[in-house]
C-alpha cells in the first residue's frame, strides 16, 4: 500500500506527474491506461491518477480505462483528458473544442480539500481543446477560469476529482500542493518513500534475486552504472565483479579518476581493461558516425566477453547488472504519429545478456535520473561525480568529427578539459545540461607570433535541457567565451581557432555526430 498508480493516456506530461508525486516522497508508477484490473487489484495502489492525453472522448475508439477501477473505492484524480474521460464515464458531457487553450490562466477556487492551504486565485497551466460542459452525477464545480467554467470538479463522497489544468507542470502555480492535497489530505497517503528506504529495499531485493550467484557489472564512470555497482557491492560484496573497458576515447584523465573513485573512495576493486589500441585500430579510416557507433558497440562486447571468460576461471557468472532507468521501462502510449524514427542508434550493450545467457539485475529500473543522483548521494558518492554532465557511450569518437586519430583525440581532450575547467571556475557547470568541445575535420589559417599556422578548429557546445530530447544553446557572455578561446589556442598546440555553436535541438542534435 501507500503507492500511487498513474494511468497514462498518452500525455507528454505523464512522467512529470510521477516525478511530482515522488518529490512528495510518495512512490508512484505509470502504467498504460488499459492495464487489466487484475493487475491493479494485485498492485493495490492507494490512489489513482488519470493522466492527460491527446485524444477526444468523442472520438470512436478513444481510450478508456477498465471501468472496474471505479469500483475499487479508491480516490481518483483525473487531469485534463483524465477529467474528461471520468466525466464521460460518470454521466457528464464533454464538448469537443476546435480551439486550443494553451498557457497560463487565472483560476478562482472554491472551498474544497483539493485546494487546502491555497489562495482563492492563482495561475494554472492549460493545454486542452475539449472541456467538460455538463457535470457528471454526484459532482460539483470547485474551480473556474474565464474559458473553463468547470476547471475543477469534485465528488467528495467518492473522493473523485477532475482538473482541466495540469498541476504537474511547473509553469503553473501551486501544482505540487494540489497533488499533495489529493494524495495526503484526501487519499491519506503517508510521505514515507525516501532514498534511505529505497536503498534498504533494493539491497534486500538484490540479495533475494541473486542468492549466491556471481554478478558481472560493466561500469563506465557515469552515475547510473556507478550507483548500480555501489548498491550491488553493498548487497553482495565480492560476488560482484565490475569491469571497466577503457576505449581510449574518454575525457582527459577520466580512466584514472574512475579507477580512483571505485578503488579508493568506494574501497571496491574493479577490473580495468585498457583496450584503447584495439578500439582505435578498428576505427581507423572510419568517418561515418553510425559506423563508428556500431564498431564501438561490437568491440565493447568483444572485449567484455573475453574479459568475462577470463574471470570465469573463478566461477561462472549468472547475472549481468545494468543501470536501466525508469524512462526506459515505461511502456509508452502513443496515439499520434507513427513509430518514431531512429535518429542516432545509441550505443547500447542490449544484446549482451541474451548472448551470454545471463539474467539481468536492474536495481534502479524504477528510478528517474534525478532520483538515481539522490541515491548516489545517499550511497556516499562525491557530488562532483553525481553532478557530472552526461557523456555518450562512444565518447570522444563522436566528437572528433570524421576520421579518428590518436593525436586528434588528444587535442580534443585538452581543449575539452580547459573548457570544462573554466565553466566550473565561473560557477556555471550546474546550470548547464551538457558542455563539451568538438574537433572539426578541417584546418584553418592563423597567425601566432610571426608565424602562419595551419591547425585544427574546435567548436564549443553547451546546452540547457531537461531530458536531452530538446535543448537550447547556453547563452554565455562573450567575455567568458573569449577567455576559453584564448586559453585553448594558447595552450593546445594544434588548435588555432575556436567557434561557439548556437544551434538548438531541434533542428540540431546535441552531439555533432
Ligand atoms: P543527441 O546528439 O541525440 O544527444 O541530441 C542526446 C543525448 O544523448 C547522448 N548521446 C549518446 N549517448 N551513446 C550514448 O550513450 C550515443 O551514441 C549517443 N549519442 C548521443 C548525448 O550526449 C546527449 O546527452
Amino acid at each position: 500500500m501507500n503507492k500511487v498508480l498513474i494511468l497514462d493516456f498518452g500525455s507528454q506530461y505523464t512522467q512529470l506527474i510521477a516525478r511530482r508525486v515522488r518529490e512528495l516522497n510518495i512512490y508512484a508508477e505509470i502504467k498504460p491506461y488499459n492495464i487489466e484490473i487484475s493487475w491493479v487489484q494485485k498492485y493495490q495502489p492507494s490512489a489513482i491518477i488519470l493522466s492527460g492525453g491527446p485524444a477526444s472522448t468523442g472520438d470512436i475508439g478513444s481510450p478508456r480505462p477498465d471501468l472496474s477501477i471505479f469500483e475499487l473505492n479508491l480516490p481518483i484524480l483525473g487531469i485534463c483528458y483524465g477529467q474528461q474521460v471520468l466525466s464521460t464515464i460518470k454521466g457528464g458531457q464533454v464538448q469537443n473544442g476546435d480551439k486550443r487553450e494553451f498557457g497560463r490562466a487565472e483560476i478562482s477556487v472554491d472551498s474544497c480539500p483539493l485546494f487546502n492551504n491555497l489562495p482563492n486565485n492563482f495561475n494554472v497551466w492549460m493545454s486542452h481543446a475539449d472541456k467538460v460542459t455538463q457535470l457528471p452525477n454526484g459532482f460539483k464545480v470547485v474551480a473556474q477560469t474565464a474559458h473553463a467554467p468547470m476547471a475543477a470538479i469534485a465528488n467528495d463522497t467518492d473522493k473523485i476529482y477532475g482538473l482541466q489544468f495540469h498541476p504537474e507542470v511547473t509553469h503553473g502555480e501551486h501544482g505540487t500542493q494540489i497533488i499533495k492535497n489529493f494524495l495526503v489530505d484526501i487519499a491519506g497517503l503517508k510521505q514515507d518513500w525516501s532514498m534511505a528506504n529505497f536503498r534498504q529495499q533494493a539491497i534486500a531485493d538484490i540479495r533475494a534475486q541473486v542468492g549466491s550467484g556471481r554478478v558481472l557489472c560493466a561500469v563506465s564512470g557515469g552515475v547510473d552504472s556507478s550507483v548500480v555497482a555501489k548498491l550491488l557491492h553493498e548487497a553482495i560484496g565480492d560476488q560482484l565483479v565490475c569491469v571497466f573497458v577503457d576505449h581510449g576515447m574518454l575525457r582527459l584523465n577520466e580512466g584514472a579518476q574512475v579507477k580512483q573513485m571505485f578503488e579508493q573512495h568506494f574501497n571496491m576493486p574493479i577490473i580495468y581493461k585498457d583496450a584503447s589500441e584495439l578500439f582505435l585500430g578498428k576505427l581507423k579510416g572510419v568517418s561515418d558516425p553510425e559506423q563508428k557507433r556500431k564498431i564501438i558497440g561490437n568491440t565493447f562486447i568483444e572485449v567484455f566477453e573475453a574479459e568475462t571468460k577470463r574471470l570465469e576461471a573463478d566461477g561462472k557468472f549468472e547475472f549481468l547488472a545494468q543501470g536501466t532507468l525508469y524512462p526506459d521501462v515505461i511502456e509508452s502510449v502513443s496515439f499520434i504519429g507513427g513509430p518514431s524514427v531512429t535518429i542516432k542508434s545509441h550505443h547500447n550493450v542490449g544484446g549482451l545478456p541474451e548472448r551470454m545467457q545471463l539474467k539481468l539485475v536492474e536495481p534502479v529500473r524504477e528510478l528517474f535520473k534525478d532520483e538515481v543522483r539522490k541515491l548516489g548521494l545517499e550511497l556516499g558518492m562525491a557530488k562532483e561525480m553525481i553532478a557530472r554532465h552526461p557523456f555518450p557511450g562512444p565518447g570522444l569518437a563522436i566528437r572528433v568529427l570524421g576520421e579518428i586519430e590518436p593525436d586528434k583525440v588528444n587535442l580534443l581532450q585538452q581543449a575539452d578539459a580547459i573548457y570544462i575547467e573554466e565553466i566550473k571556475k565561473a560557477g556555471l557547470y550546474d546550470d548547464i545540461w551538457q558542455a563539451f568541445a568538438v574537433l572539426l575535420p578541417c584546418r584553418s589559417v592563423g597567425v601566432m607570433g610571426d608565424n602562419r599556422t595551419y591547425d585544427y578548429v574546435c567548436a564549443l557546445r553547451a546546452v540547457t535541457s531537461s531530458d536531452g530530447m530538446t535543448a537550447d544553446f547556453y547563452d554565455f557572455n562573450h567575455k567568458f567565451l573569449s577567455k576559453v578561446s584564448n586559453r585553448i589556442v594558447n595552450e593546445v598546440n594544434g588548435i588555432n581557432r575556436v567557434t561557439y555553436d548556437i544551434t538548438s535541438k531541434p533542428p540540431g542534435t546535441i552531439e555533432w555526430e
